[in-house]
C-alpha cells in the first residue's frame, strides 16, 4: 500500500504486502505483526536538519506525505546525560541515560503517539484506543487531545500507578478496568477493534507507533555522534526495542554510521517471557501470572516478541532478568547519585549493568523510559519529615 509515499505495510511473518493496517494491525494471511518498509530516496544529507515540531524534524523518514499536517506535543528531543557517578559504581565510564522521562507526558510513548494520532487523522478515525500500564494511556490521551479525537484506554483494575491514571483523566479520556493484567487489557483492546471499526488500535502493534519510536535511535546518534556499542532498555510489550533497532537499522542502511548497537533487553524476573526464550532458546511462551513492583513492565504475553527477538539475535544483544530488589536499588541510586527520578520500569536498565559485564570502556546508553514523578509511591525509601526543633536539629543532620 500507498508505494506512491514511498512506503508499504508489510508483515514480518510471509512478507506479503497489506493494503492497511486496519483493524487489528496484524497480517490478514499468517496474524503475524506488519512493519513499515520505506521504499522512498531519502536525502541523508538533509535527514538531520530537517525542520518541524518534535519527531517531525526527522520528516522524510516517516511514512507520511508532505502535505500531512502532524499531531505533536513537540515529543523527543530529550537529554542524552552522562551518568558518572552511577557508572563507577558498575564499572563502566561511558554510559549514558536517555532521559525520555522529559517528553510531553513524561514517558517515551508521546514520539509514537504522535506519528500514529498523525496517521488516525489521516484515516479520519474518531476514537483513539488502547490497552495500557498506564504511560501509553497518558500519552494516547494528550494526543488525542490535540488531534481532536477520543481516547478510550483499558487498564488493568488494580496496580496501575495513581499519577499515571491520573493524567488519562485530567486529559479527558475514558477510562474502563479489567480484572486481571495488561495482557487481559490488551485482549479485550483486539477483540473491541475487531467489532467495531470506529475504533482505532494505539497500541504498538501498530506500526505507525513503531516509525516514531525509532527516532529515539537517530537523536542517541546525533547526541553521541556515533552509534553507541549498548543500547540496554526495559522490555515489556516489546514495542520499543523493536523500534530503536529499526531507527539505528535505518540509518546503519542510509550510511549514516557503519556501526550500530548490540540491543540488551531487561525484564523483571517476575514477568520475563522474552529472556526465558531468549536464555532456553525454546520457542517463546507467554507467562501466565507475571509480577513486578515494575508495573508498566508487568506483561506476560508481550505483542511484539518475535520483533524484539529478532532485534536481540540481528544485534548480537541479549536479554536478561533483574529482580525487583535490584530495581529498586538501581532507581535509589540514580535519584541520589545521579539526580534522575525514573519509574521502577526504567531503573531496570540500569539494575541490569552491575551483571552484563560489559567492556569498561563501551559506550552504554540505557533508556530511562518513564518520570519518577509519575509514581511516587514506588520509591522504596522511606518518607520520614523529621521535627526541625531547632537549628542544632537540623545542622546536625549533615554529620562532622
Ligand atoms: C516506563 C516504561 N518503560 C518500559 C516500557 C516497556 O516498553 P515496551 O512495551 O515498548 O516494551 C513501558 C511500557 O508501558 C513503560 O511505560
Ligand atoms: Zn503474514
Amino acid at each position: 500500500m500507498n508505494n506512491s509515499e514511498g512506503w508499504e505495510l508489510v508483515c514480518i511473518g510471509c512478507g506479503t504486502t497489506a493494503e492497511t493496517e486496519l483493524p487489528d494491525s496484524t497480517c490478514r494471511k499468517c496474524g503475524n505483526l506488519l512493519e513499515i518498509r520505506l521504499s522512498r530516496e531519502i536525502d541523508v544529507r538533509s535527514l538531520f536538519v530537517g525542520e518541524g515540531p518534535g519527531i517531525w524534524r526527522f520528516r522524510q523518514a516517516l511514512p507520511f506525505s508532505p502535505d500531512v499536517e502532524p499531531v505533536s506535543l513537540e515529543e523527543g528531543g530529550t537529554p542524552l546525560v552522562r551518568a558518572e557517578r552511577f557508572a563507577a559504581g558498575v564499572g563502566l565510564q561511558n554510559l549514558y541515560a536517555k532521559n525520555d522521562g522529559q517528553n510531553p507526558t513524561g514517558s517515551f510513548k508521546d514520539r509514537g503517539m504522535s506519528s500514529a494520532v498523525t496517521r488516525a487523522k489521516t484515516l479520519g478515525v474518531r476514537a483513539l484506543v488502547c490497552a495500557s500500564t498506564g504511560n501509553t494511556a497518558a500519552s494516547l490521551a494528550a494526543y488525542a487531545a490535540k488531534g481532536g479525537m477520543h481516547a478510550v484506554v483499558v487498564v488493568p483494575r488494580a496496580g496501575v500507578a495513581s499519577g499515571k491514571l491520573g493524567q488519562a483523566f485530567a486529559y479527558g479520556a475514558r477510562v474502563f478496568g479489567v480484572e486481571g493484567n495488561f495482557d487481559q487489557a490488551l485482549a479485550t483492546v483486539f477483540d473491541l477493534v475487531r467489532k467495531d471499526e470506529r475504533f482505532y488500535l494505539m497500541n504498538s502493534v501498530n506500526p505507525f507507533r513503531i516509525e516514531g519510536q525509532k527516532v529515539a535511535a537517530f537523536e542517541i546518534y546525533e547526541q553521541l555522534a556515533r552509534a553507541p556499542e549498548y543500547v540496554v532498555l526495559p522490555v515489556g510489550n516489546a514495542g520499543n526495542i523493536s523500534a530503536i533497532w529499526k531507527g539505528f537499522k535505518e540509518i546503519r542502511n542510509l550510511g549514516v554510521v557503519d556501526s550500530v548497537p548490540r540491543m540488551i533487553g531487561v525484564q523483571a524476573a517476575g514477568a520475563a517471557p522474552l529472556a526465558a526464550a531468549y536464555s532456553s532458546g525454546e520457542p517463546f511462551k507467554p507467562m501466565k501470572e507475571p509480577r513486578t513492583i515494575a508495573s508498566a513492565i508487568r506483561i506476560g504475553n508481550p505483542v511484539s516478541w518475535k520483533k524484539a527477538l529478532g532485534a536481540i539475535g540481528e544485534s548480537g544483544g541479549r536479554a536478561v532478568v533483574v529482580s525487583d530488589e535490584e530495581i529498586m536499588d538501581a532507581k535509589r541510586r540514580l535519584a541520589q547519585e545521579e539526580g534522575l527520578l525514573v519509574e521502577a520500569a526504567s531503573a531496570a536498565p540500569f539494575a541490569a549493568l552491575s551483571k552484563l559485564e560489559l567492556p569498561r570502556e563501551a559506550s552504554v546508553v540505557c533508556i530511562a523510559t518513564g518520570n519518577g514523578l509519575k509514581d511516587l509511591s514506588d520509591h522504596g525509601g522511606e518518607q520520614k519529615i523529621e521535627p526541625a526543633a531547632d537549628i542544632d536539629s537540623i545542622a546536625n543532620s549533615i554529620g562532622g
